[in-house]
């Protein structure tokens, strides 16, 4: 992704390794400050995706990866790190799905850090594709919404939701942007837009419950999110909000596209039903800026993501090409 750091254009990844540590952007900062935190240990390392410094299911997946080649080069026990880091949070199924991944290559005897970059490696490719096929689905002058950040901030590299629209602005295509600012944790507002201004690409943040608005007035041509995990039937579990996104898009002839790598694929869940839904801290929206908004003794509820049934989803774009949901069972062979 481009970055301006101190003034130079630079192309970085969100997450990658370096000698004994991972090093991240540190989302938490954004958009304020650009910095990057270290992680040298295992523990560091979930601690890292537990408190959101990266976040994002695909990036999520590949800090992981690192966090088991970190575990072989501190000596620590695979299994008991695998445990550790699938503990972190319990929705995005990449973290199962890249901690497994590495068991199984380790066990195999290849080199941990090699395997951890061939997973991040494979990770930018899968989502490049998911940009090129995506892209004709963005017309010239088209308006597209999005949820939260599903950005290259989410996934290492060109984003899932966000690499469609990467490509359509690099083929010279006219594209405006709607981002949802994304209560409580404003992923929208501090990373997607944070993107798209680095990216040069012509956009609006807007309160989470300003989309409605624009659907019924047809300012809205498509809408485009991100999945942490996408079950069987072509249920999906992504960023709270999604779900009444999806409905009044269905309810205004809108369609609604989930980007997403077949890391992403949980073909053991039947139904969306089943996917564990993180619940976070209620201080996360009780708290603005560091205050309470709400009185000392008010409680709140805070589910990270909600799930969305397979009939309000148009397609998914995938690295293996655009799949309705019944279409789905191809990626199992992939
Ligand atoms: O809680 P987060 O910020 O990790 O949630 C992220 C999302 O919900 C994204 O939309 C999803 O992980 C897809 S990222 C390509």
């Amino acid at each position: 992704m481009k970055a301006d750091i101190n003034g130079n254009i630079e192309d970085i990844r969100a997450v990658w390794m370096e000698g004994k540590t991972v090093q991240m952007i540190e989302q938490r900062l954004l958009p304020h400050k650009l910095e990057i935190f270290t992680a040298r240990t295992v523990d560091e390392v979930c601690y890292s995706i537990k408190d959101m410094v990266t976040r994002g299911a695909p990036a999520i997946g590949v800090t992981a990866a690192y966090g088991m080649a970190l575990a072989v080069l501190t000596g620590e026990d695979i299994q008991d790190a695998a445990k550790r880091l699938k503990a972190t949070r319990p929705t995005a199924y990449d973290l199962f799905h890249a901690v497994d991944l590495m068991l199984d290559k380790l066990t195999d005897g290849e080199e941990a850090v090699s395997a951890a970059e061939d997973y991040a490696n494979l990770i930018v490719e899968k989502c490049r594709l998911i940009g090129e096929y995506g892209e004709p689905l963005i017309p010239d002058g088209g308006v597209v919404l999005t949820h939260c950040n599903a950005g290259a901030l989410a996934t290492v590299d060109h984003g899932t939701a966000l690499a469609p629209m990467r490509a359509a602005h690099n083929k010279g295509k006219k594209i405006f942007v709607f981002a949802d600012e994304t209560r409580p944790r404003l992923q929208g507002a501090a990373l997607t837009s944070w993107e798209l201004v680095q990216e040069g690409i012509d956009h609006a943040i807007i309160a989470d419950n300003a989309a409605g608005h624009y659907m019924l007035r047809k300012e809205i041509d498509l809408c485009i999110t991100g999945a942490d995990r996408i079950t069987a039937n072509g249920d999906f579990a992504n960023k709270i909000g999604t779900y009444e996104k999806a409905v009044v898009a269905k309810e205004n002839g809108i369609p609604f596209y989930v980007a997403a790598p077949v890391s992403t694929f949980d073909f053991s869940l039947a139904s969306g039903m089943d996917i564990p839904i993180e619940e976070r801290d209620q201080d996360e929206v009780r708290v603005v800026n560091g205050g309470l908004i709400c009185h000392k003794d008010a409680k709140a509820r805070n589910p990270a993501f909600d799930v969305t049934p397979a009939r309000f989803v148009a397609g998914f774009i995938t690295e293996i090409g655009v799949l309705k949901p019944d279409e789905i069972a191809r990626l199992k062979q992939s």
